[in-house]
């Protein structure tokens, strides 16, 4: 499939918050070394706890693999909301009303936490309470509002059902949720990773995880030494360490967003629309207020056509919005729960001290908050009203919402088994054509084979190593992507992201 370079008019490959901050530039580990805590993964939920864990006159070690607040908690929309789209009427029946309330004010409490810190510590990040609106513009969805308000009512929040919104558009109905807010991500954790390094606790970037020895002290493995410590927190997004198989437990969604300027002001607040999901919030900027507008979501490497995803988001962008440019574009991806609570507590093993945060189901930056807060009171033998909720070791959901989850992962398993998304020609990867990325059947060997502009070749093993799926091809942003649990690899085969520790073999090294 020869691609056009169709993202052109979308501007810059590459995240607002990261583009409006400084990079860092931490040390990488240089040898061993024993700290209280080790701290996998500097995104939101990594950064947090080491804050609280070294406040708490814990030492902390805090590892990335590449560069700090770089992954998913950089490409997120940076909505800080308990307003999780329909959520509340979904948790009432799995959970009863008590699992509601205790999901709606862990998420609550964390707006509160956030807000704390920021006056605390005087965060110039652009934090501001607003309303958030969970709407949708057809009429045959007013009941389900009607019973989410109810619901999110009951929940303990401050939620109405209403038909009118400050959005210039008209809307069926809506769940108008009250002090929600809306923040800077990485101008918050820029912040924050300032009081980690000194005192005995430490920020290593580069420095990769690969595995952890339990014992009754903890030893990390890392490409660059061992941790050792008393407890570990594993917060790699997808986790690197899963001996109770989450894997199996949750799914990876991607899903995408632009940086647009309109011509008009946009109305003050957030908004997700229930269907398609796609959601809005704005923040300030050199330019003016940019609007980031993000969804279009898909199961990460089961679409063989990305770029068609950024352009349905621009399209309904357009449709909805005086659009004036596109400046940015970026994807980022979430871990999908069974029951549509993230995991978060103790990893399931005889293991005694080591945690583990993920399922945020798309929904970050509280539920990371949310993931701090419970790990560190666990750590620190503190009470914590919502851990048992959380607990990775819950019960199993209900039979209709085992199904449905067991009926996505056939799903994928199906998908992979036939080769559906790939369909692999027996060609010679030179015979490709330029910025053309596909599977292909060299000597019988399948392949990821990629073309660039210019006629360079670059040919890896088609199976991810993770654990043996064939990866898809991600034509919008030359990535090779793991359908199975989320892992990406650069063009050459470089991985990017978790759990994959390591990268796609390149073709010749295969022939040996
Ligand atoms: Fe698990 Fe690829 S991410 S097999």
């Amino acid at each position: 499939m020869k691609e056009s370079n169709d993202l052109e008019e979308m501007g810059e490959l590459k995240s607002f918050w990261v583009i409006d901050t400084p990079d860092t530039n931490f040390d990488m580990l240089k040898k061993g070394l024993s700290v209280d805590v080790a701290i996998l993964g500097a995104g939101i939920v990594g950064i947090t706890a080491a804050l609280f864990l070294k406040e708490a006159g814990l030492s902390v070690a805090l590892i990335e693999a590449e560069r700090v607040i770089k992954d998913v908690t950089a490409n997120t929309t940076a909505k800080v909301t308990a307003a999780h789209n329909i959520i509340y009427s979904n948790l009432e029946s799995h959970f009863g009303k008590d699992g509601a309330r205790i999901y709606g004010e862990a998420n609550q409490k964390s707006i509160d936490k956030i807000e704390s810190i920021v006056k605390e510590r005087n965060i110039d990040c652009d934090f501001r309470r607003l309303p958030c609106y969970i709407y949708s513009e057809n009429p045959d969805e007013r009941d389900m509002l009607k019973k989410e308000a109810k619901a999110a009512a009951d929940a303990g929040l401050n939620a109405t059902y209403t038909e009118t919104s400050p959005l210039p558009f008209e809307i069926a109905g809506a769940v108008q949720y009250e002090n929600q807010a809306e923040f800077h991500p990485r101008k918050y954790l820029l912040n924050l990773i300032q009081s980690i390094n000194g005192d005995n606790s430490y920020i290593f970037e580069n420095t990769r995880a690969l595995n952890i020895k339990e014992g009754d002290i903890n030893e990390v493995i890392t490409d660059k030494g061992p941790i050792k410590a008393k407890n570990v927190i594993v917060a790699t997004h997808f986790p690197i360490y899963d001996p109770s198989h989450l894997f199996a437990k949750m799914y990876p969604s991607m899903s995408y967003a632009i940086g647009v300027y309109l011509n008009e002001p946009f109305p003050k607040g957030m908004y997700v629309s229930t269907q398609p999901t796609i959601t809005y919030r704005s923040s300030p900027s050199d330019k003016g207020d940019i609007v980031i507008v993000s969804g279009a979501n898909h199961k990460v490497g089961h679409e063989p056509d990305t770029i068609a995803f950024y352009k349905k988001l621009e399209k309904h962008a357009r449709d909805h919005f005086n659009v004036k440019s596109i400046d940015y574009h970026w994807s980022t991806q979430d871990n999908i729960t069974m029951d549509n609570v993230p995991y978060i507590g103790k990893i399931e093993s005889k293991s005694k001290g080591v945690y583990v945060a993920t399922g945020f189901m798309k929904w970050g930056m509280t539920n990371g908050t949310v993931a701090a807060m419970i790990i560190s009171d666990l750590i620190l033998g503190n009470d914590n009203p919502w851990s048992s909720f959380f607990d990775p070791s819950r019960s199993k959901p209900k039979l209709e919402s085992a199904k449905e989850f067991i009926g996505t992962n056939i799903d994928v398993a199906k998908e992979l088994l036939s080769g559906r998304l790939s369909r692999p020609k027996s060609i010679k990867p030179s015979e490709l054509e330029n910025s053309e990325g596909r599977i292909i059947k060299v000597d019988g060997k399948k392949v990821a084979a990629y073309k660039d502009e210019d006629g360079k070749v670059y040919a890896v093993s088609s199976a991810c190593v993770h654990l043996g799926c064939q990866v898809v091809w991600n034509n919008a942003e030359k990535t090779w992507d793991c359908p199975c649990h989320g892992s990406r690899y650069r063009y050459d085969g470089k991985v990017i992201h978790a759990p994959a520790l390591g990268d796609l073999p390149e073709y010749k090294d295969l022939e040996k």
